[in-house]
């Protein structure tokens, strides 16, 4: 099984991916790194079905907009339902290293349980570059640090090669790259690297 196989079969189960009990802390965490997100331009790569766009359709409020993309039909049939009542949310299938961004569109770019899954990590955060606003930010978050979900993926057939960096290689990379890095965390339970054009 590879990666869009793996995928579009996880697409079909009952509620993929969705959060758990035990994931309400990490979210509530995040949501308060990410501060007040009212009015805001989010781009999130890689939504799945969407358990996170549903948040963030109600953090930006009607006057934000966010546009959820995924290369997986499966999974962006079902984040079409889970945001349907949110006319400021769109949902548009393709890869986000092809993302046809508006240039300096975007407030914030979120990488959420994406970044390891990536084929082409460097071209996607050329993309990001380019689409954020002078003051955006692009944030790569995952509920759990590198080497827990790094541990996951090892069982898994189809994700087995999908790593994810330590923050501070990460961080490091993007560094020589052209972005400043304001917030790096690499724990257990939350990986959160916080960055701006430099
Ligand atoms: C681990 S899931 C996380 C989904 C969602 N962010 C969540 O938290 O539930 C990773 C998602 O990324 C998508 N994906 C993988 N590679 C991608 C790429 N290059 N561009 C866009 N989406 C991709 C997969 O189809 C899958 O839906």
């Amino acid at each position: 099984m590879d990666r869009a196989e793996f995928f579009e079969t996880l697409a079909g189960a009952d509620d993929p991916l969705a959060f758990r009990p035990e994931h309400e802390p990490r979210l509530a965490r995040l949501r308060r790194r990410l501060g007040d997100l009212r009015g805001k331009r989010v781009f999130e790569p890689g939504c799945g079905a969407g358990p996170l766009t549903a948040r963030l359709a109600e953090w930006v409020g009607a006057g934000g907009h966010v546009l959820a993309l995924d290369a997986c039909p499966g999974m962006v049939a079902r984040c079409e339902r889970t945001v349907a009542a949110h006319a400021h949310v769109r949902t548009i299938r393709g890869k986000a290293e092809e993302a046809e961004l508006e240039a300096g569109g975007w407030d914030l770019i979120l990488c959420f349980r994406l970044y390891p899954h990536l084929d082409a990590p460097a071209t996607f955060l050329r993309r990001c570059a380019d689409g954020l606003a002078p003051a955006g930010e692009l944030v790569i978050a995952n509920l759990e640090g590198s080497r827990e979900l790094n541990a996951f993926h090892a069982d898994r057939a189809g994700v087995r090669d999908d790593v994810m960096p330590a923050g501070s290689e990460l961080a490091r990379h993007l560094r020589a790259t052209g972005w400043q890095v304001a917030e790096v965390v690499d724990e257990p339970e939350e990986f959160f690297l916080r960055a701006r054009r430099a």
